[in-house]
């Protein structure tokens, strides 16, 4: 089931102290070294723009049939394995929504926006 997911990873939010600094892509490039670590197989793919670009760095879960979230102020350092756990508790659920008590507190507090899925 999940490897029904998609990590959309925004790769281009720009590092407020640091312009040259792309965070989304390191993020991207340690989600999935982590990933391979963990024998997962879940998708990641890189997105230039999520229109969240104030709060790097930023992704979108989504899936066939499923809500899918926008989540920012993701952290490289503390937040890779979290993101991971949510998208397979995104995977593993029927629609997309994840109940709030299973979700990593960075999902809780990042969570931008959701969309339901296509009719
Ligand atoms: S540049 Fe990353 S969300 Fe816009």
């Amino acid at each position: 089931m999940s490897n029904d997911v998609t990590i959309f990873v925004c790769v281009s939010c720009r590092d407020g102290a640091d312009q040259d600094a792309r965070p989304g892509a390191a993020f991207m490039e340690a989600l999935r070294a982590r990933l391979g670590e963990r024998s997962l197989a879940l998708s990641v793919e890189p997105v230039e723009c999520l229109a969240v670009c104030k709060r790097p760095t930023t992704i979108a879960l989504a899936g066939p049939r499923k809500w899918t979230y926008v989540i920012g102020d993701l952290d490289r350092a503390a937040h890779v394995d979290d993101v991971i756990d949510s998208a397979l508790r995104f995977g593993e659920s029927e629609n997309g929504i994840v109940a709030w008590k299973e979700r990593p507190v960075c999902f809780r507090k990042g969570v931008v926006s959701r969309t339901p899925p296509l009719p």
